[in-house]
């Protein structure tokens, strides 16, 4: 390892927490960013196709975003829910009416786990009850609460259950958890919550993830949300729709929802809002919203920085259609990632949408996690960042800001091929 890495892994041992972690086993350290591209210490340029866990959809430093950001520290950094600021209370109404559906009210926050926690809370008011259906291989935050809803293992670090907390299979069709086929199975992933619902009556929500990214870029079959919202509105049972990593433009659509044929009873929204400014929301009906009236605030939560960056996000997608290019670059990124399916025998799968893709590593049934490792850094010297996710670690994602163009698509498909090559020669020897 480089010394300054060594330095800065030295620093972390000694005074974090060890369960932070990092990625690769030369690992750059990260100075500089401008657009799709980072730089590190020794000034070597990467482009980025992780976007900060799909944070920074707009580019990294975009000076659209940040200049506006930057004059409002200079006027007015922070004054907390209960002093009246324009921003914040702009970012509410270009929130909702860039969500344009029925959720109309919405509560801001710092982080994708605090909107989920708030979400939950809402949905156990509004019902008067206390269960939460969530789905194997989802995952909601960090926070006790949203741990006990995640169906990871490696992310549920505290195993005892807060929560009365059900879990139904995923709907991956490819690897169906039931054994069964897309052809002949009726969906039976979704009989699971149903008959779940007809034996248990105190359930106030089920969380789910319209397409789970760190259970592995999981698309579920089309009608699926249809015949969901229809189940749990038989049962009075509310939909949280976690679009934490699908929203703003990163599958295609400015919210993943638009493209599922239903709206969520609550929706929330983190990540790619504040493009790097910490902001979150979760968002709701006008009928919904009536119920919480006991006094609510959040210190930090929606303050007048992060609002106005927020405001120059939803500003920049829509100046520049950012969902229309995620659609567009990633219908082609996902064509050519699967001419290398073909090339590969060990790449197993490639599914996603728009901008949010995963290929997934196996041979002979198993899981080619220390492989997948082997390619990130591979990618890495070669100037590429790629992210990994899935149950098993085993899946290489491709999640670039949306700004991210057809040249930079090419190169990275080049050094992917090359990586891809470097495997299959060494599984051969
Ligand atoms: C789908 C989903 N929900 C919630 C969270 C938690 O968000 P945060 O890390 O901002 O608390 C994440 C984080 O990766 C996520 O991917």
């Amino acid at each position: 390892m480089k010394p300054a890495a060594q330095h800065v892994v030295d620093l972390k041992n000694q005074y974090f927490i060890p369960c932070l972690y990092h990625f690769y086993q030369e690992p750059p350290v990260i100075v500089k960013g401008a657009m799709q591209y980072l730089y590190d210490n020794d000034g070597k340029q990467y482009t980025d196709f992780y976007a900060g866990v799909t944070v920074m959809n707009c580019g990294h430093c975009n000076p659209e975003i940040i200049e506006p950001a930057i004059e409002q520290i200079r006027t007015l950094q922070h004054t907390t829910t209960i002093y009246l600021t324009n921003p914040t209370v702009e970012l509410g109404r270009k929130l909702v009416e860039y969500l344009d559906c029925e959720l109309k009210k919405l509560f801001f926050v710092n982080s994708g786990s605090e909107a989920n926690e708030g979400a939950i809370l809402l949905s156990r008011l509004y019902t008067g009850k206390r269960g939460i259906i969530a789905v194997n291989g989802g995952l909601h935050g960090r926070t006790d609460l949203t741990m006990n809803a995640t169906g990871i293992e490696m992310w549920r670090t505290d195993p005892d259950e807060t929560l009365p907390i059900h879990f139904v299979p995923k709907p991956h069709c490819a690897q169906c958890e039931l054994n069964l086929s897309p052809d002949s199975c009726n969906m039976a992933c979704l009989n699971a919550v149903e008959n779940l619902l007809q034996c248990e009556t105190d359930i106030a929500a089920m969380i789910i993830e319209p397409i789970q990214g760190n259970g592995g870029i999981i698309v579920p079959p089309d009608d699926y949300f249809i015949r969901l919202k229809t189940i749990l509105a038989q049962h009075n049972v509310l939909l949280i729709l976690d679009e934490v990593q699908t929203g703003l433009g990163r599958t295609g659509t400015t919210y993943r929802f638009k493209s599922l044929g239903i709206e969520p009873d609550i929706l929330t929204t983190a990540k790619a809002l504040g493009n790097g400014f910490p902001i979150a929301a979760f968002c709701t009906t006008n009928k919904i919203a009536e119920i919480y009236r006991k006094p609510g605030a959040s210190t930090t939560g929606g303050n007048a920085v992060s609002a106005t960056a927020a405001l120059a996000v939803i500003d920049y997608h829509e100046k520049h259609q950012l969902a229309a290019q995620a659609a567009a670059r990633g219908k082609y990124l996902r064509a050519k990632l699967v001419e290398l399916q073909h090339e590969f025998s060990f790449v197993a799968e490639v599914r996603g949408a728009g901008l949010m893709l995963g290929m997934e590593l196996m041979a002979d049934g198993q899981p080619l996690t220390t492989a997948t490792d082997q390619i990130l850094e591979i990618m890495k010297d070669r100037g590429f960042l790629i992210g990994k996710t899935g149950v098993n670690r085993n899946i290489l994602t491709f999640l670039p800001p949306l700004i991210i163009t057809q040249a930079d698509i090419d190169a990275m498909l080049e050094a992917l091929s090359f990586a891809l090559n470097t495997l299959k020669k060494q599984s051969n020897n």
